[in-house]
């Protein structure tokens, strides 16, 4: 969980934008809730020096991004740094192929607690996963080597099924292109993902929430705890979305355990997006220690949209289960619990259809013991998340965040 420069600034990043916005995090209760890691995205470097080290851009960081880093670091949050394992960046400044040892030493050097390392100008070093397994695999090793604990989060949007290939060296892995504050149009264009049989290699492909989260809910199961399906950043509170879409793409990004980072300009953030993105119920699910991905169980289309389900195991016995109404109506949904459990396995699943359950609706802030009848009213990309607890169990306290109008 944290933030990252992209979206908001992209190449306007600099010292007083990212130091600014790590105030607010701290300031606003962003890092008590565990958005902790301040993410330096593309633009920082101003190339090489005669010995080969990275060197910061001056005029955006006068005093080094190690002095960057003190200071988020004397805030309580961590700071990370973005790369690509090509010979240029996605923006076309220096990438580090070739460089992964100098460039991982330096960071450490300077205090860096995480790489987002992207893909462009890979020198055709990809196509198949053995391929990108290598070009990823270096930096993994050199950032290894250097014994500083850095969280490895990698960037390659899907190409060569890094669910397939990058779970033993990276944290996390981009499962699409990258994402824009649409929630779904016809016109946007999302190929970046083996199961269209799409070339990838371009950047900049747009995709809408809904197209990744269609890609996604394909390979949810590989990811574990600390390698993670990286849907890429939220958009909530960038504009583009009513505050149901919102809602509905954070619910999912949770339930998904995609990453949580923000991409907002900090200090205009409203009182909608702080309740979305401090919703705790939900930061729960999302952080939840089990650690598994909730899984699409149905999608029906239906008049101007679609209809889902999604449901994934908790801790202590609990499940939380999304229903996602895409479509421009408001519609009563249901989800049985032979739904909900279809993939505990014949006795586990027995047991789980002949319980009781507590159902606890995370937006609304109350539970309705039985049922969820009467808690799913959305229309206009609506979805609820709900956690599902077994009668007779420990009884839990959630915030209460009021449901939005
Ligand atoms: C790629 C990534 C984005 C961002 C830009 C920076 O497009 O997918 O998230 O890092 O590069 O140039």
């Amino acid at each position: 969980m944290g933030w990252n420069t992209w979206n908001s600034f992209a190449c306007s990043m600099n010292e007083s934008v990212i130091l600014e916005a790590a105030e607010r995090i701290v300031s606003l209760g962003f890092k008590d809730l565990g958005y902790d890691y301040v993410v330096l995205d593309d633009c920082w470097s101003a190339g090489r020096n005669a010995t080969g080290y990275l060197v910061p851009d001056a005029q955006k960081f006068p005093k080094g991004i190690a002095d960057v880093a003190d200071k988020i670091h004397s805030m309580g949050l961590k700071i990370g740094i973005y790369s690509s394992a090509g010979t240029m960046t996605c923006a076309r400044y220096t990438g580090s192929l070739g460089y992964e040892e100098k460039d991982a030493a330096a960071w450490a050097s300077w205090g860096i607690d995480y790489l987002k390392y992207d893909n462009c100008y890979n020198q055709g070093e990809e196509g198949t996963p053995k391929l990108s397994f290598d070009r990823y695999n270096a930096m993994g090793k050199a950032l290894n080597a250097t014994g500083r604990p850095i969280l490895y989060s990698m960037c390659n949007w899907g190409v060569d099924g890094p669910w397939n290939f990058a779970t033993t060296i990276a944290n996390s892995w981009r499962t699409s292109g990258d994402l824009i504050n649409v929630w779904d149009r016809p016109d946007v264009n999302c190929p970046c993902s083996e199961l269209d049989g799409i070339d990838c290699k371009l950047p900049g492909y747009h995709c809408s929430i809904m197209n990744v989260v269609d890609k996604a809910a394909y390979y949810p199961s590989k990811a574990y705890s600390g390698a993670w399906n990286d849907l890429d950043m939220l958009e909530v509170g960038n504009g583009g979305l009513t505050d149901d879409e919102a809602i509905s793409h954070f619910s999912l990004w949770a339930a998904l355990k995609s990453p949580l980072l923000m991409t907002n300009v900090m200090t205009q953030i409203d009182s909608a997006t702080l309740s979305i993105l401090q919703n705790t119920a939900v930061l729960a699910v999302s952080q939840d220690p089990e650690a598994s991905s909730a899984v699409r169980i149905w999608r029906y289309f239906v008049n101007g949209g679609e209809i889902q389900m999604y449901s994934g195991p908790l801790s202590g016995g609990d499940q939380v289960v999304v229903l996602l109404n895409s479509s421009p109506m408001p519609r009563d949904m249901n989800a049985t619990l032979t739904d909900i459990f279809w993939d505990d396995g014949a006795e586990g699943t027995a047991s789980q259809l002949q319980s009781a359950w507590e159902v606890y609706d995370l937006w609304a802030g109350r539970m309705n013991n039985g049922t969820a009848e009467g808690i799913i009213r959305g229309g206009n990309n609506a979805s609820r998340p709900i956690d599902m607890a077994k009668l007779g169990g420990a009884s839990k306290v959630y915030s209460q965040v009021p449901l939005p109008a």
